[in-house]
């Protein structure tokens, strides 16, 4: 049995195998490795992005509808919002070509909203694409390869791994939490623009981001969130 989701370190294998699991998947983090086909700018978004912007949404459905995954939050998405989440067929330039995907002597045309991820054999607007990326994004900050990924996730018990990662040992929990949700400029204009925009006509419209949920008491990030609070274990 293999545990998936937000699992990007040796301190997230420990802690599923603690639990139970045969091991893990990692996704996001092989994202940022130099076998991923992923397109550079892609790479480079995932290395700032912080858990929180990791979106769950139906948007992109274009090829695959009904299948929500996460992506990083990108202008499509506020702009989407912005709009009031209308549905399929009724979205912000809808049908607009946006680029082409090109290999083995093909060309496929793609429009906004497809489901294809922004990859290195892709050109044209590669902003407008889903930037697939899972709460562990907060956890990934080098593109490596795949083989330093793996040596780089050590396998030892979890009471072996110390509170925090590597990269946040010995930072108050005000730093942890500000590496992985960003500071606090950051995250009032997320959830300030959240609160103004997902009053009860967002709810309404049975949009599907829990991060847009206003909740000024969570702050919003917890919506997302099935882990501990950052600056308890998680970091
Ligand atoms: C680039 C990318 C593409 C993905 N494509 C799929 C997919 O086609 N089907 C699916 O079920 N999940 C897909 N996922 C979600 C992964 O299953 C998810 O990332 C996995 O549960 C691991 O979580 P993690 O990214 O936090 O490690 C994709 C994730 C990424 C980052």
């Amino acid at each position: 049995m293999l545990a998936a989701g937000g699992i990007a370190d040796g301190r997230g294998l420990a802690a599923v195998i603690a639990l139970g699991a045969d091991g893990a998947v990692f996704g996001t983090r092989f994202l940022a490795s130099h076998e991923a086909a992923a397109h550079p700018i892609f790479k480079r978004r995932v290395l700032t992005a912080h858990a929180a912007e990791a979106v769950h949404t139906t948007l992109f459905d274009v090829g695959w509808s009904q299948a929500p995954p996460r992506v990083i939050r990108t202008k499509v998405v506020d702009e989407w919002e912005l709009a009031g989440c209308p549905e399929s067929g009724k979205r912000p330039g809808e049908g607009r070509p946006i680029g082409t995907m090109r290999g083995r002597g093909i060309e496929v045309p793609l429009v906004k909203y497809t489901v294809a991820a922004p990859a290195e054999y892709i050109e044209g607007d590669l902003e407008s694409l889903p930037f697939y990326a899972g709460e562990s994004v907060s956890l990934v900050r080098e593109i490596l390869p795949a083989r330093e990924i793996v040596k780089k996730t050590p396998k030892k018990p979890a009471a072996q791994f110390p509170i925090a990662s590597p990269h946040l040992q010995n930072k108050s929990p005000d730093a942890r939490s500000r590496e992985c949700w960003g500071s606090p400029r950051e995250r009032s204009a997320r959830e300030g623009r959240a609160e103004v925009e997902s009053s009860s006509r967002l709810q309404a419209s049975g949009c599907w981001h829990p991060f847009r949920v206003p909740d000024r008491g969570t702050r919003g990030c917890q919506w997302t969130v099935r882990w501990p609070a950052p600056s308890s274990e998680f970091h």
